[in-house]
């Protein structure tokens, strides 16, 4: 294995099998008007069998996409000391790092996160009794110049998507299309740029663990390199999904799961390294006010149970992108930890 750090080895049972199984059937949902009538019925079939899906003809302009991808490309290829001039702290969790933990080994990548609202509020720590508050502030690199307002922008139109696919969702599940807007007024959604080097060591380590969305939706934007992995529903199966031009791959993450009392189940993914290539991308994490408890939403456990306890959002987060900056001896925070008991 020569001079790999040993903290990016993945345990023999989750290393990435080289015989790939390209993914066929994979939902494609074209959201142009011309096919409103059917965009309900495609989102309840992708959700519940697949809880992952591509969208074409979203409305996100290419250009716009094309861009933050270039963007992301010049600044992740500043030397290590200017990317650090922007790292993210043990306070605020924008800006770059590139020591991220999936279930406790290091992912092979580095990112720079950036929220979609300024004036966007979390936390101060993940300790349940401690009130304070911090504002999570971007943190903007000197270099590139426009990657500020290419990201803004960036940001406006994805999340349009995200209120027009969560419209959707909502009446998937039988209820009012703006069911879930008020949950996301003082929305704490970020976008991640992405940056996956070429990795010696491909069959030992992943660019990220197997691992839930722990937001409500993420809506993935990436180069035509390829990596992903989703856990199929049905066999359990990781399956590849080939990127198509221009299309975006939404994954439905915990806080659906848990607002929809397991009607809808979050998608188990990963991403595989290439040793050749370098690979981009950038998701946008759809992600709820900060002081938001999120438990099943009453119109849905009627006649029956939640399957979950409340759990405040902001908390749940804090507690989570803290504990990822370190290898733990323990499993750490996850949406199953709140379920009811039967
Ligand atoms: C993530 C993630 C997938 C990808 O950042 O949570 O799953 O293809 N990324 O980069
Ligand atoms: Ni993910």
């Amino acid at each position: 294995m020569g001079e790999v750090d040993p903290a990016f080895v993945q345990d023999a049972q989750h290393r990435p099998k080289l015989a790939v199984i390209e993914a066929e059937g994979i939902p494609l949902i074209d959201l142009s008007s011309a096919n409103a009538s059917n965009h309900v019925s495609q989102i309840a079939d992708a959700c519940k069998n697949w809880g992952f899906f591509q969208v074409i003809n979203h409305g996100v302009p290419s250009e716009s996409r094309r861009k933050i991808l270039d963007a992301a490309r010049k600044f992740f290829a500043l030397p290590a000391e200017e990317k650090r001039k922007v790292s993210r702290d043990e306070v605020n969790p924008m800006g770059y790092f590139d020591i991220e933990h999936t279930k406790n080994v290091r992912d092979w990548k580095e990112v720079f996160d950036f929220v979609v609202r300024t004036l966007a509020f979390g936390p101060a720590s993940d300790d349940p009794d401690d009130k304070e508050l911090i504002e999570l502030t971007n943190r903007w690199p000197q270099y590139p110049p426009e990657l500020r307002e290419i990201c803004e922008e960036y940001a406006r139109e994805t999340e349009k998507l995200a209120f027009k696919l969560m419209g959707l969702i909502s009446l998937s599940l039988g209820l009012p299309e703006n069911r879930f807007n008020l949950f996301f007024e003082e929305s704490t959604s970020f976008v991640r740029l992405n940056h996956y080097p070429p990795c010696p060591v491909p069959h030992l380590a992943l660019g990220v663990g197997r691992h839930k969305d722990p937001g409500a939706l993420t809506i993935l934007g990436q180069d035509d390199v390829g990596g992903l992995e989703v856990k199929r529903k049905t066999d359990g199966e990781w399956i590849r999904v080939k990127p198509t031009p221009d299309a975006y791959i939404i994954n439905v993450g915990d806080i659906i799961q848990v607002w929809s009392n397991d009607t809808y189940e979050s998608v188990e993914h990963r991403v595989i390294l290439n040793s050749e290539r370098e690979r981009f991308s950038i998701p946008f994490f759809s992600n709820p006010a900060h002081h938001l408890w999120v438990q099943p939403l009453e119109e849905l456990t009627k006649g029956g149970k939640p399957k979950y306890r409340a759990y405040n959002w902001g908390k749940f987060f804090a507690t989570r992108k803290r504990s990822n900056l370190k290898k733990l001896d323990v499993e750490n925070l996850q949406i199953s930890h709140f379920k009811a008991s039967e």
